[in-house]
């Protein structure tokens, strides 16, 4: 049993994607181009904004976005601690200072009373620049609490959809929802590509033009460079595989959502498993589907034996990471995050799973608990 199948969506799509393939080969155009162009697009149109803007990952659209709304070394940014690394990495990297605010205990999204008192605490200082918001698992953060609160304090809110694309917030489209916003195209998110990936929607009006300067090293017109920029493109191969992919989506998100129903409603069963909690007036699409157990590293071991994969998104929050010793966080800091990483476990997901493969890990898992009882 594999993770997440990408060999069964192939199969499925396969005469599509290697038509898809072949033109761009055929064509001899590999950077930008049309594909890119006509995914910009689409996904424009399927978030609701007025510019999409194609980049080489979600990191990258990160850490561009950042620059285009010129942050600056020591300026503090507020993001959760439960979350991937780029997601404070990029703040990191402009010489900002990440900030972390603790999470919901059931979306395990950024608590927007959290955020509101990190802001209080540090208002003062006159150094906030802004928040970065993650919809993790594939379910938005309470972006609209966290509106408020940016907007009260004049901080620009950029929301992190690198796993949320598909989803719904009070019925408005992820990536369409704040003045910037990312996603990622890496192969195991719910719109995966052939490699590395990701997008950045753009409501605010002005950045697009800069964004799109800043992805090709500052470049407005060919050798003429305005500013400092990155090479951050998205190649014409992954936007031919994701314009296939698209066609599809709808149809996969759906999917995702009746498998998490089903892993719900087999779940729920088992008393000591927390199934995903999905806040009211939103639709996830499920990115992961992570439950919350009490002896995960055992459970993950046993179902292991029994060759049944799992992931553990995220062992270890950010603020107790290496990489942010020096911002002087210690343990007992975050508690919430700090108890969700010692429990959260995923379970194999995708849009081809089968009734079978959904009993097979939901047994694995009872007779686990079974055993220990
Ligand atoms: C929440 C979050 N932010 C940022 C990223 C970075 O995206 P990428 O791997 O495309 O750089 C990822 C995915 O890996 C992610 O899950």
């Amino acid at each position: 049993m594999e993770f997440i199948d990408l060999k069964r969506q192939y199969q499925r799509m396969k005469g599509e994607i290697d038509q898809a393939l072949a033109s761009v080969v055929k064509s001899g155009r590999f950077i930008l181009g049309e594909p890119v162009r006509r995914l910009e697009e689409e996904l424009a149109g399927f978030v609701g904004v007025p510019e999409a803007i194609g980049v080489s990952s979600g990191t990258d659209g990160l850490l561009l976005s950042l620059m285009a709304l010129d942050v600056r070394p020591g300026e503090e940014i507020i993001t959760t601690p439960f979350t991937f690394i780029a997601t404070a990495e990029v703040i990191s990297l402009l010489g900002a200072r990440v900030v972390f605010a603790d999470i919901d205990p059931q979306t395990y999204n950024l608590d927007p009373a959290a955020v509101e008192e990190v802001v209080r605490a540090r208002r003062a200082r006159g150094k906030l620049r802004g928040i970065i918001a993650v919809s993790l698992f594939g379910q938005c953060a309470d972006l609209d609490a966290l509106t408020e609160v940016a907007e009260e304090a004049g901080l620009f809110l950029i929301e992190d959809a690198c796993q949320s694309l598909g989803a719904t917030y009070k019925g408005r489209p992820s990536g369409g929802i704040t003045e910037l916003a990312v996603t990622s195209f890496f192969p195991a998110k719910p719109l995966g590509a052939y490699g590395d990936g990701g997008m950045i929607f753009c409501r605010h009006q002005g950045l697009g033009a800069r964004l799109r300067a800043l992805r090709v090293h500052g470049q407005r017109e060919r050798y003429r460079h305005e500013e400092i920029g990155l090479n951050a493109r998205l190649d014409a191969l992954q936007a031919a595989v994701l314009l296939v992919k698209l066609k599809h989506f709808p149809q996969e998100i759906a999917l995702r959502q009746h498998w998490a129903k089903a892993y719900d409603q087999r779940l729920a069963k088992i008393s000591p498993v927390t199934p995903p909690f999905i806040a009211p007036g939103n639709t996830s699409v499920f990115a992961q589907y992570s439950i919350r157990v009490p002896e995960r590293d055992a459970l993950a071991r046993y179902l292991k034996e029994r060759g049944i994969p799992t992931a553990i998104h995220y062992p270890v929050p950010l603020h107790l990471q290496p990489a942010f010793a020096s911002l002087g966080y210690r343990q007992g800091d975050f508690p919430v995050a700090e108890a969700v990483s010692q429990e959260i476990l995923s379970l194999p997901f995708h849009p081809y799973l089968t009734q079978e493969e959904i009993e097979l890990v939901a047994g694995a898992i009872e007779d686990f608990f079974a055993l220990g009882t």
